[in-house]
């Protein structure tokens, strides 16, 4: 029996309304696996907490969460909070820097019984393998002058180290699947760190021989997840491409509702974190028909990281039973609550398992 201690984040809006359902979910998936079990401490960092004390979470708030073995979050930000990103930097972009979250990984798949925007009837299943540490998203720039005479710099970082890391990391999870990874790049048009991410791509895939490559430019790459999403596996990408992709994945999927998300500690020292794509919405919050489907597949995301992957498997089988009985929330063209959606969740296992 392996007990995994979880550190739980409701956070804002609908967070708060998809997280007890998740939980019921995984405690259900305990008690018929009989190899796992959960602990959960729920910590109450949010708006709320924000406009209360006046941060997002208490100054040894990274250090309490560095103990545990995974973050389950909801989601972060609500209106009454402004600017917007001092909630999300506050608590969102902190974690995934202090606990060196290094991965960001989203999946995307074709569910049955959710309609995608996509005409092809295709099955498609891949995932982006994103880098999460620089690229693009780096503080190095700055401005000066004042005016017309404005300049502002902004300088990606790309490392040898970093590089390697999410690449090599690409190609493991390949070897589990399809045994295909697509590089995104830009090297046409981005002079510098393109070409050096093509050379480190070239460098890492002579370590893996029995894998399938090619490069895509990020311009074509993005129609091509529009064109023929079922040619992808496994998909590398920087930061911004990475970012941009994957909102992308989730729309071709039918709803932004049901996307999951990880970012995924490397060297141990701190937990990895499950989130579902979507924020608090605040626009449906309080009416009880969030969808729950993208927290529980970022559940299942956490249990393929602690190694349960049959379990995480059973779980995604059994929402795709429940969507395609038609036992849907309104964002997919259903008529059930959150609860309806989750009890049924629930029944389906038990019977199952
Ligand atoms: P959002 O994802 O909250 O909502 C976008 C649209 O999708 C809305 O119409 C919403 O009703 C719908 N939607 C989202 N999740 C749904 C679900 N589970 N079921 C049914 N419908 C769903 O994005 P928005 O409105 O741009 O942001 C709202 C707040 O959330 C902002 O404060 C934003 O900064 C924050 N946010 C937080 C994220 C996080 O915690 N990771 C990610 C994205 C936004
Ligand atoms: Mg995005």
């Amino acid at each position: 029996m392996r007990q995994f201690d979880i550190a739980v984040i409701p956070g804002d809006g609908i967070g708060k309304e998809v997280m007890p359902g998740a939980l019921k979910v995984l405690d259900t998936l305990s008690e018929i696996d009989g190899g796992i079990k959960f602990q959960y401490k729920e910590f109450p960092w949010s708006c709320d907490y924000y406009l209360e004390h006046g941060k997002m979470l208490p100054d040894d708030g990274i250090d309490q969460l560095k103990s545990f073995e995974a973050i389950f979050l909801g989601a972060i930000g609500l209106p009454k909070v402004v600017p917007d990103h001092v909630a999300l930097w506050g608590l969102l972009i902190n974690i995934r820097r202090e606990c060196e979250q290094v991965i960001n990984l989203r999946p995307a798949k074709k569910l049955k019984g959710v309609a995608s925007p996509l005409a092809t009837e295709e099955d498609f299943n891949f995932i982006v393998v994103r880098e999460n540490s620089e690229g693009e998203y780096s503080q190095v720039g700055g401005t000066i002058h004042k005016g017309e005479e404005q300049i502002a710099i902004q300088s990606a970082v790309f490392t040898k180290k970093a590089t390697e890391r999410v690449m090599r990391y690409a190609f493991e999870l390949a070897k589990k699947r399809r045994n295909h990874v697509t590089s995104a790049t830009k090297s046409n048009g981005i002079y510098h760190s393109m070409p050096f991410w093509n050379d480190t791509f070239e460098d890492i895939t002579k370590e893996y021989p029995g894998i399938r490559t090619e490069s895509n430019h990020i311009d074509a790459l993005s129609a091509y997840f529009i064109t023929k999403p079922q040619h992808f596996d496994v998909i590398v990408a920087s930061n911004l491409f990475g970012d941009i992709l994957t909102d992308i994945g989730a729309a071709v999927m039918g709803s932004i509702g049901i996307a999951p998300a990880a970012n995924i500690n490397l060297n141990g020292k701190y937990p990895s974190m499950f989130e579902p794509v979507h924020g608090s919405a605040p626009d449906i919050m309080g009416k009880g028909i969030a969808n729950p489907i993208g927290q529980l597949w970022t559940a299942k995301m956490m249990l393929d990281n602690f190694g349960f992957n049959e379990l995480g498997t059973f779980l995604l089988d059994t929402i795709e039973g429940v969507l395609e009985s038609g036992i849907k929330t309104p964002d997919l063209g259903g008529k059930r609550s959150t609860n309806e959606v989750i009890e049924e969740v629930l029944l389906r296992l038990k019977r199952k398992g």
